[in-house]
This record gives C-alpha cells, structure tokens and sequence, in this order.
C-alpha cells in the first residue's frame, strides 16, 4: 500500500513525499525557523511554515497586538496549511513563546488540525520560559499527547552553548525515532 497523499486536499499542490515526519513552525523572527530546519534535517522530515494570513504589523503595537492576542489564546488567522499532518506517522510543532503562551499562528493551526495527529513531540522557543504548561496547552488543543517536549531559550543560540542546544535536538530527535 502507498503512502497517503501529503498534500492538503484543495491545495492543488502535489507534494508526494516518502518522509515519515512532518515538522511545523511558525517564526516570526527566525529562531523557531532555525530550531525548525536543524530538526527537519536530522529526521529527514518534510517542513512547513505556518504562515499569517495577513502580514503581522511591525512596531509597538504590532508586538502589543501579538502578547494581548496569545494572553487571550486567540486562535491567528493563517493561510491553508500546504501538508496534511495526518499522512504522517509523526509530527513535530514548534511554537515561540508570547506572553507565556503559544502563538495564535500556531493555536490556530491545532485547532484545525485537532485529532489529526499522531505521534508528536512539542517545541516551546523563547526568551527564558520553561516549556511545560505551553506544551499542555498545545496538547489540550490539538488533542495529542506529545511523546517528548523541548524548550529552547535565547541562551541556548549562543555559541558557547552549542552543546546544550544540540542535546535538545537530539532529544527530540530520538524520541520521533
Ligand atoms: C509579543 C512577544 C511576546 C513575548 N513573550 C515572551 C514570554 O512571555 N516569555 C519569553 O521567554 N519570551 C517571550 N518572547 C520572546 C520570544 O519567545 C523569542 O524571541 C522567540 O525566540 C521568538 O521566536 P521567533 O524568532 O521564531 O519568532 C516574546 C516575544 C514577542 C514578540
């Protein structure tokens, strides 16, 4: 038997992939990005970006608008999603961190996707909050208990740190294994 089609069905894109793991992200300002592409590389896993659906205002209120709107775990408006997670066997999901929550990007993204995923492991990228309760909150959402969860802080980018920061990668890395 074939693999299901990755593709989202009325995408109209053909995404015919035989990757097992589907890592998903949203950045606004390429940390998570980066965390994103280190994991999807060592899993040899297809990636995808969530994206708004409209551009996020810069500025001072546009960072007031992204914390009042993650405080109220508002689910952001996105654009349809390219892969269907589904049609994989495991799912990574990384979110930064906004007022000690997940993203409305990505709160939207399991909430159209609640029940659709099946192993998952939950990636929390900040400042310096402790992963945790963002990882119950994104497996209330999407109805998935995560096999492992991570959480990268700003610390960990420094190069003096790289041990730290590929020990978390090889966390997540062996858990989705
Ligand atoms: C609106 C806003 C609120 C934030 N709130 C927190 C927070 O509560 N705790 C924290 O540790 N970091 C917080 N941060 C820092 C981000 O989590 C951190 O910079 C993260 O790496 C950003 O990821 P990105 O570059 O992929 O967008 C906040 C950043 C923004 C823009």
């Amino acid at each position: 038997m074939g693999k299901k089609s990755a593709a989202m069905p009325g995408t109209g894109r053909s995404a015919a992939s035989e990757a097992k793991t589907l890592v998903v992200y949203y950045s606004r300002t390429s940390t998570t990005q980066r965390v994103a592409k280190d994991l999807a590389k060592r899993l040899g896993a297809d990636i995808e970006a969530i994206a708004d659906k409209k551009p996020r205002s810069k500025g001072f209120f546009g960072y007031m608008n992204c914390g009042r709107q993650a405080t109220f775990r508002i689910a952001g408006a996105i654009k349809a999603p390219s892969r269907d997670p589904a049609a994989y066997e495991k799912v990574v999901v990384l979110t930064p961190v906004w007022s000690w929550k997940m993203t409305p990007p990505v709160r939207g993204w399991l909430r159209l996707m609640k029940g659709k995923l099946n192993a998952t492991a939950f990636v929390a990228v900040s400042g310096n909050t402790e992963p945790e309760k963002i990882a119950a909150d994104m497996a209330k959402e999407s109805g998935a208990q995560p096999l492992a969860v991570a959480g990268f802080f700003q610390a960990d980018f420094a190069s003096e740190h790289k041990a730290e920061y590929e020990a978390k990668v090889a966390k997540i890395v062996d858990a989705m294994k």
